[in-house]
């Protein structure tokens, strides 16, 4: 299988960025509501799933940076035939998830108040314990944490967490069935099974 996008096809390359970020938003929000609905406050379990969360997280901003750095050096497969308002909207979509892939763990990294235990492997530090908060946020915005930390987390737990990512993914999953059933043009294929060579 390419590893490169091609005309048709997006490349293994691609497929797999695109597969492991998805698989990995769907772990984010099952530890953070795991973490909610099943666990007490102040438990192991309760600590654990919130550290899964912050890991996770932190891995899709590691993978993102690999998907832009490999989606600026690949072409784009071809659009499928349709008006060009339905391709207008399909890459305004497209750079709004890329949007969602840098905002989420940014402001989830920024606007919290420990330490991520990565995979319970190793300690990446809070980012108020960096130079870059103090310089930032202590001497140029003049905020404590708390007054740094309230909209911040208002912006990644509540219009982007509960609201907008559920909007755009949902949208942008049930436009791929849309054209997979009804359209039944190659969109979802040359992101799963289509293949050059
Ligand atoms: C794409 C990545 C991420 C997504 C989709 C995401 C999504 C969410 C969601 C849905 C919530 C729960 C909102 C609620 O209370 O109802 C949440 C809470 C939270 N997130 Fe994230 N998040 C991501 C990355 C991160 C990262 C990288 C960190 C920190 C390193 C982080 C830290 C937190 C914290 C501390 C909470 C509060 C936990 C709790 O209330 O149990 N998130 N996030
Ligand atoms: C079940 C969930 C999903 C399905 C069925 C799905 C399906 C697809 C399909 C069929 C394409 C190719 C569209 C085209 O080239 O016209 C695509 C591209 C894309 N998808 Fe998804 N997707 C899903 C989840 C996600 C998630 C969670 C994100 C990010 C948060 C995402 C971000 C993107 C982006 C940015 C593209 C544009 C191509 C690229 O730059 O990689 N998708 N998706």
């Amino acid at each position: 299988m390419a590893l490169k996008n091609s005309a048709n096809n997006y490349g293994s390359v691609a497929k797999f960025l695109h597969w492991t970020i998805a698989a990995l938003f769907l772990a984010s929000y099952i530890t953070v509501y795991y973490r909610h609905w099943f666990t007490e406050e102040k438990t192991p379990e309760n600590w654990i799933a919130l550290q899964l969360h912050l890991s996770v997280g932190i891995s899709i901003a590691a993978f993102v940076v690999l998907r832009i750095v490999w989606r600026l050096m690949n072409r784009q497969p071809n659009n499928e035939p349709g008006p060009k308002l339905a391709h207008v909207a399909a890459h305004v979509g497209h750079y709004t998830l890329y949007a969602v892939m840098i905002l989420m763990p940014l402001t989830g990294y920024i606007g919290t108040g420990v330490n991520t235990e990565f995979y319970l492997l190793f300690d990446i530090p809070k980012f108020e314990s960096t130079a870059a908060y103090q310089y930032l946020v202590g001497e140029l915005l003049g905020l404590t944490f708390e007054e740094f930390e309230a909209p911040v987390d208002f912006f990644h737990k509540t219009i982007m967490g509960e609201y907008a990512v559920w909007i755009l993914i949902l949208g942008h999953a049930g436009a791929a069935i849309y054209h997979h059933t009804v359209q039944k043009d190659r969109t979802l294929i040359k992101m799963t099974t289509g293949k050059d060579g």
